[in-house]
């Protein structure tokens, strides 16, 4: 728990002032086929109108957005092309880039006017009070890992992913009927889950390995959900209401006094 406010503390805040607790700190990857499966403005709008009301109560936001269908074709017609691995991250870094310009540009005023580009421009955006978009930053990744470090950088109290995965399953959901979806993991067990899902070819895992551990090891407490309704991310992030996986600290004391009771 890392909001220095207690509970009762926070109920007086809250009639007062209407606000989400302390200075709660969140990051929210949004995957770029959750954020623009289909470059339509209505969508990009409706996640930017999520976090600008986060941000108007109170909540410093760092938004991470991934590439999307549109990273993948770039990707796999430079791969024809002959690109080698290093440089197709490049192209998909710049598809990263490129949808997060998309939310700035329905944030207007409260984002900072372009993506950030490397962890410390992002938290100094955040102490400042701006809301800040990035992309992805270094080839060999993706914006889920991205997501965990800028978490672990900048301390959040909250990291969320809005994927087009319902959660963390045992088995791919889209191949398997019986796959289950965890209500809640340690990070460690997400960790093994995430490998074994990994060793299963074309498996599409909600989250990857490297951003798993990141996760473990910064012990940030995460949620995974289907972003597909942004509406999800705001209920997440005001009342810890969700029907995706909590990843919960392993020292995971009293729930956390930023979420507020309906
Ligand atoms: P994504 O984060 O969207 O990758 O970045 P992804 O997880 O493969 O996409 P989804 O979630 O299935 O839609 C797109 C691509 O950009 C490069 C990688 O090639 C990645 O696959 N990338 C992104 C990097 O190399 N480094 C980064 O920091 C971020």
């Amino acid at each position: 728990m890392k909001v220095g406010v207690g509970a009762g503390e926070l109920a007086t805040l809250k009639s007062a002032t209407g606000l989400l607790g302390g200075s709660m700190k969140v990051v929210v990857s949004i995957g770029g086929s959750v954020l623009a499966p289909d470059l339509g403005s209505e969508r990009v709008s409706e996640h930017a109108a999520v976090i600008e009301a986060l941000a108007d109560e109170g909540c410093s936001v760092g938004a991470v957005v991934g590439g999307g269908g549109v990273a993948r074709e770039y990707i796999g017609t430079a791969r024809e092309l002959g690109a080698n691995e290093i440089r197709l991250d490049q192209i998909g870094i710049d598809v990263t880039r490129l949808n997060a310009r998309l939310l700035i540009a329905a944030l207007g005023a409260d984002a900072v006017p372009a993506p950030a580009k490397d962890y410390e421009e992002a938290g100094e955006a955040m102490r400042h009070g701006d809301v800040c978009v990035m992309g992805g930053v270094t080839p060999a990744q993706t914006t889920d890992a991205v997501s965990a470090a800028l978490a672990e950088y900048v301390n959040a109290d909250l990291l969320v992913y809005a994927t087009s995965v319902p959660g963390v399953f045992n088995a791919d959901p889209n191949e398997d009927d019986g796959a289950k979806r965890f209500d809640s993991l340690s990070a460690g067990d997400l960790v093994d889950v995430i490998a074994d899902l990994d060793m299963t070819a074309g498996s599409s895992a909600p989250v990857d390995l490297l951003a798993a551990k990141i996760i473990e090891r910064s012990g940030v407490r995460t949620i995974v959900l289907d972003g597909t309704d942004p509406q999800r991310i705001g209920d997440a992030v005001r009342h810890g209401d969700h029907d995706g996986t909590d990843v919960a600290p392993e020292r995971a004391g009293d729930e956390p006094t930023y979420w507020v009771e309906e």
